[in-house]
């Protein structure tokens, strides 16, 4: 099997494709294969050049951090819960996710989505708790692993300058759920860094490996409870 990988050797230097032989075992996934090839003490590319270690980012290996995710032949997935077995073709390609500044191979700044909480307020400022709150949905809402997949889908997210996208709605609907405090903030922002640019085209749900039901998020904000 071939592994081709968008290599980039540090943020300012120019990206280049290289690619590996890998002999697939067992039921192993595109992290563990990951593991394997930076673990030969010489990792050599197809031409038998010695070549870099990859560079990518883990920490739970079972799909709670988020930390490895990376567009997987063309498709932007977790390489923790993405066995080889269920790609289809032999040459898997490896590639960074492109709406986030690359630093090192398959490793991005994701730091936007915080610095943009911020620059939004999108903080409890008092907790408030409310029994009949529908807590089963805050907790499946709150599962969200700030992986940044669903922004690499979305048609209308860029940047993130202005357009939030879809975790900004999550967390807008959380925050003004649990929230005593600055509930008018929380709704103005919503409207600003996401109800104005969204085109629904929902495409964040369906790559979402915590499944979150980002529509019924944007149907109580803009219902108003
Ligand atoms: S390593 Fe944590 S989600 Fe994959």
């Amino acid at each position: 099997m071939r592994v081709k990988v968008l290599r980039q050797r540090s943020p300012v230097s120019e990206p280049y494709w290289q690619e590996f032989d890998y002999d697939p075992h067992g039921n192993i996934t595109v992290a563990g294969m990951l593991d394997e090839l930076n673990y030969k003490d010489d990792l050599k590319d197809i031409t038998g050049e010695s070549a870099p270690r990859i560079q990518w980012e883990c920490s739970c290996l079972q799909g709670m951090c988020g930390g490895c995710a990376m567009v997987i032949n063309h498709v932007p997935r977790l390489a923790c819960e993405t066995f080889i077995a269920d790609l289809k073709g032999d040459t898997i390609i490896l590639e960074p996710l492109s709406k986030f500044f690359t630093l090192s191979d398959l490793v991005v700044d994701r730091g936007i989505i915080q610095e943009n909480l911020k620059k939004a307020d999108a903080f409890i400022e008092e907790y408030r708790f409310d029994p009949g709150a529908d807590h089963d949905r805050m907790y499946s809402v709150a599962k969200c692993l700030k992986c940044g997949l669903c922004l690499e889908v979305c048609p209308n997210y860029k940047d993130g300058k202005r357009f939030f996208g879809a975790m900004f709605a999550n967390d807008c609907y959380l925050i003004s759920a649990r929230s005593g405090k600055h509930e008018e903030e929380i709704r103005k922002s919503y409207g600003e860094h996401f109800a104005k640019g969204c085109s629904k085209s929902l495409s964040c749900m369906d790559v979402c490996p915590v499944k979150i039901e980002t529509l019924a998020s944007i149907s109580r904000m803009n219902r108003g409870k």
